[in-house]
């Protein structure tokens, strides 16, 4: 089977899976993107703006993450953009159990795409993929080694737009994140 039929089989498992939608509402937000993607970028959970036409990262901070995207010097059609909760959570907040959850569908995405690497956006996308709670404020603009792959780690695009001070943060790590992606 090809990257993409993959995928596109993974897409219908979380349609149909039930433990997803627990707690949660709104049409399923799988990801989008290059199937063959170098680079992976994994946030938190959709929006309200996401939930209702199912795509990532579409809303304020969606546009922010996009922009920087596109001065790292790539494509959003060549990366790949997902989020370990693949619903809307109905506190906003995903729980240990959502992620915990979501990190298997996840996985699954991981292991088809092997992008080289994998940019976590904040505290949940670190929880649900390292399998632990990691201060971001303390490690972000690092790459950390697990498994054979490879993690940056930054910021969440939403807490840089919420507060002034983290936008000069999320700004430094994707200059650094453009040092690592010009060795590809
Ligand atoms: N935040 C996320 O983590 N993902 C989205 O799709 C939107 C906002």
């Amino acid at each position: 089977m090809n990257k993409l039929k993959e995928l596109e089989k993974i897409a219908d498992q979380i349609k149909n899976c039930r433990i997803c939608r627990q707690n949660k509402s709104g049409l399923a937000v799988v990801g989008e993107g290059d199937p063959d993607a170098k680079v992976m970028f994994v946030g938190e959970a959709p929006g309200k703006q996401e939930a209702k036409v199912g795509r990532p990262f579409i809303g304020r901070s969606g546009k922010f993450l996009r922009s920087l995207i596109a001065e790292v010097g790539l494509t959003e059609e060549g990366v790949y953009i997902t989020s370990p909760v693949k619903y809307l959570p109905d506190r906003g907040t995903p729980t240990g159990d959502d992620i915990a959850h979501g990190r298997k569908h996840l996985n699954k995405q991981i292991a088809v795409i092997k992008p080289l690497i994998i940019v976590l956006l904040g505290r949940v996308a670190a929880q649900a993929v390292l399998e632990e709670k990691i201060s971001v404020m303390q490690k972000h603009g690092e790459i950390i080694k697990r498994d054979g792959r490879r993690y940056f780690l930054t910021i969440h695009p939403a807490a840089a737009i919420r507060f002034v001070k983290n936008r000069a943060v999320i700004k430094k790590d994707f200059e650094k994140l453009k040092e690592i992606v010009d060795t590809f």
